[in-house]
């Protein structure tokens, strides 16, 4: 029998509460499976930092490193935020990206059919949505030397070499290849240099692709875009700031960002987390949406275990858990019969995957 080990990361505010109900409808999904999944729960974050004074504390480095994937739920709390920069919780998810080399970040953004009403958009904007932002994660100004914060000026660099451009702009056609073949890249080329020449290296990666078709975006107008008529895109490549910024706003096109999931790849072992942030302010009410880790973990099945009959059966799990009327809080006011608590959306889409 085949053993998979995740390292499980839950991190600080609701992190723990969301990656319990994953994990819960791993447990299911799996019983009756030939291999088993063990769980490795490490520390990261601010709760990492209050035990051992590092936000990544090595053990949980080592741990990933020989773990077959990583579940991670969320990092950062207020009490934190006045901490040096390397002592945030935010330093230690960078630190690990950067250490596991997870160049490559998937955002899919997909609008279930019950929740249209949940969008902030009107629901013929919204339904049918299916788009992909493929995000660079480990460069960019999060990473660019040099970076300085003095006394009158502070400054921060966007930096990107060829072969960060390159391996990013395959993966985005890799996954259009896989979709529907259109990749815009979005990038600010009208004004910076480092976008003029993401934009070359994004058109000689495209000659390799001949099926996909390449247009660009400057990123004020993709963010313009993305609520006009966010159904005109495939996938979305993009830089790491661009990505995070335009990940969070393509996220309320399905309703709630506790709905969307992220998949992490580029190293030795991949990381699958939810692309919202740890929520302190609802932590501990039980009231937090898991279904985005739930749909992380699925993605974790298909990507990392190539189990893809296990990821539909969860996918269409999620599908039929809000087909039948049940929402979190945060989704509440559309289509509910039942809302649920944390706990309880697990419980529920874990027994109806054994259905
Ligand atoms: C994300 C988050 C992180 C980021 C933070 C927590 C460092 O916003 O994963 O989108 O900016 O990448
Ligand atoms: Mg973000």
């Amino acid at each position: 029998m085949s053993r998979y080990k995740v390292t499980v990361i839950k991190g600080d505010g609701i992190g723990g509460e969301i990656v319990d109900e994953a994990i819960k409808v791993l447990d299911a999904v799996t019983a009756n499976e030939d291999f088993t999944i063990t769980y490795d729960e490490c520390l990261m974050g601010g709760c990492a930092y209050d035990i051992t004074g590092d936000p990544l504390p090595q053990e949980t480095i080592d741990s990933c490193m020989s773990a077959d994937a990583v579940l991670f739920g969320a990092i950062g709390g207020e009490q934190w935020d006045g901490l040096p920069r390397d002592k945030r919780p935010e330093s230690g998810l960078l630190r690990l990206r950067k250490t596991l080399e997870l160049y490559a970040n998937f955002r899919p953004v997909k609008v279930y059919d019950q929740l249209v009403d949940a969008s902030s958009l009107k629901p013929e904007v919204v339904r049918g949505v299916d788009l992909l932002v493929v995000r660079e994660l480990t460069g960019g100004i999060y990473f660019g030397q040099p970076r300085e914060k003095g006394e009158d000026t502070a400054f921060n660099t966007m930096v990107y070499s060829k072969e960060e451009v390159t391996r990013i702009a395959v993966q985005a056609f890799e996954a259009a290849m896989l979709r529907d073949k259109k990749v815009c890249s979005v990038d600010k080329a009208n004004v910076l240099e480092v976008s003029q020449f993401w934009r070359e290296i994004v058109e000689e990666v495209s000659k390799d692709y001949p099926e996909v078709s390449l247009s660009h975006m400057y990123v004020d107008n993709a963010a313009m875009q993305l609520v006009r008529d966010p159904k005109q895109f495939d996938v979305i490549l993009t830089s790491n700031l661009f990505g995070d910024i335009l990940s969070d706003e393509a996220s309320m096109i399905s309703g709630s960002i506790g709905l969307l999931p992220s998949s992490s790849i580029g190293g030795k072992v991949g990381l699958y987390e939810p692309i919202h942030g740890s929520a302190p302010d609802i932590a501990g009410q039980g009231i937090a949406n898991p279904i985005a880790t739930i749909a992380s973990a699925s993605m974790m099945m298909r990507f990392a275990f190539k189990k893809a009959d296990i990821a539909d059966k969860i996918d269409s799990s999620i599908e039929e858990f809000l087909a039948l009327g049940y929402r979190t809080k945060d989704t509440a006011s559309f289509g509910a019969k039942e809302v649920c608590l944390t706990t309880e959306v697990g419980s529920i889409i874990a027994e109806i995957c054994c259905r």
